[in-house]
């Protein structure tokens, strides 16, 4: 057989592979026999070296010719074979438009009763001007007691009421935080007057039974400047009460009281209606006690660093937990923190129905589904 008769054979030979490779990997082992270093194409060329010259001037150009249609026939055919990949891959994945959307986390998922009032109230308080400030759960006696002017027998120092650490290095005992109202000295002595913040978190004392838990939600409020009075105190309660029950007008009342860090002191409540086990907030004769309030006493600003002679203002603290029971119905404050799937799905929030005055502050729409 001549050489002319090989080459053409193995041409042949060579496409009929190439054209039976039915994806790249196969396309590459055609290639690999045809052009490796080892592979027939190239043991062609390499006969030329045995060659007389006027044969190798005959021969050389076919062959590299032969080389050259092989190369370009692998190339089409690999661009071929993933054009094909690439199109089945796309039918496979094909997504059907029309198939109602599966249920996500952010759907499944509900907000707690608790995170939703905190959105509400600082939604609510925004409004008003008021900036919200933070504190640690983890205090010193000096800012949940001493700063707030709590004398050293009084008894809500007293193991009863306060979870102590043990004494540190330094035989100091931390505690956690029995009230918000710590961070209103941390607040204050970070800057400067005035001051209009609120400060919503956790709380803790020792204490359990249908409306108490070792750990609660309480929100502070602070208003420090040259001239707030107890008018613009009742004022604000009575705006954010309406505010937060989603009503146009509710009676409040300031009942003297002590604490000793403000001066005069009063126990909010608000006018309610008791309809068999439910209450009804803004109408009636009855009164629900919701926090404590007072103008700051001159002391707690001195311990922030701020002249009392110049400055002075209202502060308030009211249960978060109490008023989400009060507007979402709860009967039992427990059931706050036993993390039941069910209790949640049926009292919680969808997670895109942000509270805000404008779209609504308790807008359920998907919640319990
Ligand atoms: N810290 C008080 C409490 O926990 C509430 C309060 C706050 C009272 C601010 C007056 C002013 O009972």
């Amino acid at each position: 057989m001549t050489a002319q008769d090989n080459s053409t054979e193995l041409e042949s030979s060579i496409v009929q592979a190439i054209e039976a490779a039915t994806n790249v990997a196969a396309l590459e082992d055609v290639r690999v026999a045809a052009l490796g270093k080892k592979g027939s194409i190239s043991a062609l060329l390499k006969t030329l070296g045995g060659m007389s010259n006027e044969q190798r001037q005959e021969k050389g150009p076919v062959f590299n010719q032969l080389r050259d249609r092989i190369t370009q026939a692998i190339a089409e055919r690999k661009q071929a074979l993933e054009a094909d990949a690439l199109s089945a891959q796309l039918t496979n994945e094909t997504q059907d438009m029309t198939l109602p959307v599966e249920a996500d986390p952010l759907l499944s998922g509900r907000i707690h009763p608790v995170s939703q009032v905190m959105d509400e109230l600082s939604a609510i308080f925004a409004d008003m001007g008021f900036d919200v400030a933070e504190g640690p759960d983890i205090e010193s006696d000096y800012y949940n007691f001493t700063a707030l002017n709590v004398p050293e027998a009084h008894p809500a120092r007293q193991m009863h009421d306060t979870f102590y650490f043990h004494p540190n290095a330094e035989g100091e005992r931390l505690l956690l935080r029995t009230h918000t109202s710590p961070v209103q000295v941390r607040t204050m002595q970070a800057g400067g007057p005035p001051f209009r913040f609120i400060a919503p978190g956790r709380t803790y004392r020792c204490d359990s039974d249908q409306t108490h838990t070792p750990m609660f939600h309480q929100v502070e409020g602070l208003v420090v400047d040259e001239s707030t009075h107890m008018g613009h105190l009742k004022w604000t309660l009575q705006a954010f009460l309406a505010a937060f029950f989603e009503i146009d007008n509710i009676a409040i009342r300031l009942r003297p009281s002590y604490f000793p860090f403000t001066e005069p002191s009063m126990e909010i409540d608000m006018q309610c209606r008791r309809d068999g086990n439910q209450l009804i907030v803004g109408e009636g004769d009855d009164w629900m006690e919701i926090g404590g309030s007072g103008m700051v006493h001159p002391t707690v600003l001195q311990h922030a660093g701020i002249d009392s002679e110049k400055y002075q203002g209202f502060a308030f603290g009211m249960g978060i937990d109490r008023l989400a029971m009060l507007k979402y119905g709860m009967p039992d404050l427990r059931a706050f923190f036993d993390a039941d799937l069910r209790w949640l799905k049926h009292y919680g929030f969808v997670p895109l129905d942000v509270p805000s005055l404008s779209s609504g502050l308790s807008n359920k729409s998907l919640a319990g589904k």
